[in-house]
Formats: structure tokens, C-alpha cells, sequence
């Protein structure tokens, strides 16, 4: 059995530079294999709005939405970091929905830490999330919930200027609190300054190789979410494929008459089968 790891582990990976592991999972059995595989890391992401349910974008995703799949993702993980994404309109209003609804997660689904997007304009929820004793991962650079402000979902930071905003709203991130970052989309020379620059464990997903850890969308990496690839992403296999074949194996063969066989099908008790067929002869 893996042996949890907690926020300090991953201060101790950071400065020992053992690349932290990282994954999102949205359901039962996907937090099982994660945590088979040796996961160091689960986000329940807001993501799941769109590898899940099937929006356009995760702004549609609720709290109670994100309180079910993260209850899922703790009974198939046990053992592992679980960081629970907050949803758009979770944490933006006010301080004091911020607060209530990260301690959703630590008091509902018993996740380890949570996550909310935003640099500068979101200091004071992380700080007030932080004094009331929960851990936070910032995440900065491309950040959905906002990509109609951002001209769509694109790389953020390459240029000279835009970059030197990301690395504001990291330095924005670990001042307010936060006990790690999350950085999205944008180029290495940056990923790996901010990474150098900061005290926290700096996790990347499309921040190039140079920071503490890697992130990867469990529905990308798999190949089952079929709309975009985003440049980042690495497939490693390929489910969507696999899946459909099998389906379409299932349905040849029940058209054809070979499933199910005689290995499939419950036998009766010895000698029952003839009492029952003399039993129904009697009822006719
Ligand atoms: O919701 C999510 O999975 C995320 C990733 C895109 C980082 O926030």
C-alpha cells in the first residue's frame, strides 16, 4: 500500500528535485488505478465539467457537482493527496463564499487540499482560505474559468511583458499563502523561472519540463476525451478506441448468437432442471 503523501512531502520532493506526479480523476475506479499506479497527486478538477458531463466549458460545473465526484475520487484513493478544483462562482464574489466553499471539500469529500484560479485579483480569497487552516494550490497563466477574458484557451506569457504578469501573479500566489502553484500553458523559460524563483512546489501542465511536477488531464492522457487535444497533452493509450471496438465486438457477436454462451449462464440446482420442466407439463 502507498504510503500517503502530505505537504511537506512535497516541500521535501521540491528542494530533493523528485519530480512530483500528478493526474486528475473524477470517479471511483479512476482513483483506484491512480492510486495503483502510485500517484503522488489527484486534482478533482472543474474539467470534469467538459471529460464528464459533456459542456462546452467548465463554467457550467456547481459545487455539489464537484462535492460528488470528489467523495468518489477519496473512497477510490485513500491514500493519496486529493485536491478538490473550486468551480466558477465558488470563490469569486466574496471572501466569505470562498471560505465556505473550500471548507466544503475538507468537510464533505475529505480531500487534502483545494484549488481556485487566479493570481493578483484573488490574494485576498487565498489568504482567507489559507488562515482558515485549509491548504491551497494557486493556479495561474491559462485559466479556463476566465478564457473569455482571455481570448479563448491559449498560451499565456510569450511576451517579454505577459510573462512578466504571470510571474507576478505567482509571486501574488505564495505571498497570499498558498502552499503550491499550479501553472497552465505557458512557455518553459518561464515555467522553469518561476520554479527557481519560489519557495512553494511549483506543478506544471503544458509549463514545460522544468518544474516540480507534472500534471496531465486524466481523459487526455488516456485518449478518452475525443474534442481537443490541447499541444501539452501526451496520449498514452488510446481508450476511446479500445472501448468503442469492444462495443462494437459486443454487438456483432449478440446479433450473431454467440454471447451470451454456456459459460455465461447460471446452471440450476443438480436434478432441478428435470422437476421443473415436469412441474411446468403439470400447470398446462
Ligand atoms: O479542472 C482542471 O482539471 C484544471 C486543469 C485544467 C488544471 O483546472
Amino acid at each position: 500500500m502507498n504510503k500517503k503523501k502530505m505537504i511537506q512531502d512535497f516541500y521535501r520532493m521540491k528542494q530533493e528535485h523528485e519530480i512530483i506526479t500528478f493526474l486528475t480523476a473524477y470517479d471511483f475506479p479512476t482513483a483506484q488505478f491512480a492510486e495503483a499506479a502510485g500517484l503522488d497527486m489527484l486534482l478533482v478538477g472543474d474539467s470534469l465539467g467538459m471529460c464528464v458531463y459533456g459542456y462546452s466549458g467548465t463554467n457550467p460545473v456547481n459545487m455539489d457537482q464537484m462535492i460528488y465526484h470528489a467523495q468518489a475520487v477519496r473512497r477510490g484513493a485513500p491514500n493519496t493527496f486529493v485536491i478538490g478544483d473550486m468551480p466558477f462562482m465558488s470563490y469569486q464574489s466574496s471572501v466569505e463564499k470562498a471560505v465556505e466553499n473550500a471548507g466544503r471539500f475538507l468537510k464533505e469529500a475529505e480531500c487534502d487540499a483545494i484549488k481556485l484560479e487566479g493570481g493578483v485579483r484573488i490574494k485576498d480569497k487565498i489568504k482567507a482560505i489559507v488562515d482558515s487552516g485549509i491548504t491551497v494550490m494557486g493556479h495561474i497563466g491559462l485559466t479556463p474559468q476566465s478564457s473569455g477574458q482571455l481570448g479563448g484557451h491559449k498560451a499565456q506569457g510569450r511576451t517579454a511583458d505577459a510573462a512578466r504578469l504571470v510571474v507576478e501573479d505567482a509571486y501574488a500566489v505564495q505571498d497570499a499563502g498558498a502552499q503550491m502553484i499550479l501553472l497552465e500553458a505557458i512557455p518553459p523559460e518561464v515555467g522553469e523561472f518561476i520554479t527557481r524563483k519560489l519557495s512553494i512546489p511549483v506543478l506544471s501542465i503544458g509549463a514545460g519540463p522544468h518544474c516540480d511536477g507534472q500534471l496531465l488531464i486524466v481523459s487526455d492522457m488516456i485518449g478518452q476525451f475525443q474534442a481537443f487535444t490541447p499541444k501539452f497533452v501526451k496520449k498514452y493509450c488510446n481508450v476511446a478506441q479500445v472501448v468503442t471496438d469492444a462495443m462494437k465486438a459486443y454487438c456483432e457477436e449478440v446479433r450473431a448468437g454467440k454471447f451470451p454462451t454456456e459459460d455465461h449462464c447460471y446452471r440450476m440446482v443438480k436434478g432441478e432442471d428435470e422437476k421443473f420442466l415436469n412441474l411446468m407439463e403439470e400447470k398446462r
